[in-house]
């Protein structure tokens, strides 16, 4: 089950289905960032045991998703290279609290966010393209966000009791809901 609060407009995955090739090199970067956000976490918080093994598993697995996109790239011909971020995972950022363990709690639920974000634009993509192999392609990735997503949580709530970390988490999915639908100018993965 996703925590998301605000589900994601149709309108979205027809724009993305028509800029496919745009929302492919942002999704190689999502991937990268994904992995190097795990990586981030296991320098930052080397005593804390119980995050190192899953949180390595998890960046190995973003890495190998942002192999798999780059070899969709390839072969649609579209050359990886840098693009203008969207600016939702700055915005999520926004609301982390700045001491611990809040902060890292907070981290931990806005990673699961954009976990469950990727999770239910992954369907939206498999549904809207029209490229049989792309589509079966997002249908794979959907069952290993879903998964990324409930890691995440199971993290969080080593550091803070079930109920608080539930009630943060609605306070934050309502923050994500509210950059979500601002929507964007350019076609992204995310916001
Ligand atoms: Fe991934
Ligand atoms: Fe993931």
């Amino acid at each position: 089950m996703l925590s998301l609060a605000v589900a994601t407009d149709p309108a979205w995955a027809e724009g993305a289905a028509h800029a496919l090739d745009e929302v492919l090199v942002d999704h190689a970067h999502c991937e990268k960032k994904a992995a190097g956000m795990a990586v981030r976490l296991l320098f930052r918080y080397p005593h804390h045991g119980f995050l190192l093994e899953p949180l390595s598993r998890l960046a190995r697995e973003e890495l190998a998703h942002f192999e798999e996109v780059l070899r969709v790239l390839e072969r649609r011909g579209v050359s990886f290279q840098r693009q203008k971020p969207s600016p939702y995972a700055g915005r999520l950022r926004e609301e982390i609290r700045t001491s611990e363990p809040g902060q890292l709690v907070d981290t931990l639920l806005c990673c699961a966010l954009i976990e469950a974000r990727s999770c239910e634009r992954f369907q939206l993509l498999a549904e809207a393209v029209e490229d049989a192999e792309l589509s079966s392609f997002y249908r794979g990735l959907l069952a290993a966000e879903a998964r990324h997503h409930g890691v995440y949580l199971e993290l969080a709530r080593e550091l803070e009791p079930e109920d608080e970390v539930r009630g943060r988490l609605a306070e934050l999915a309502a923050h994500e809901g509210a950059i979500v639908a601002e929507g964007s100018a350019a076609p992204r993965m995310h916001s």
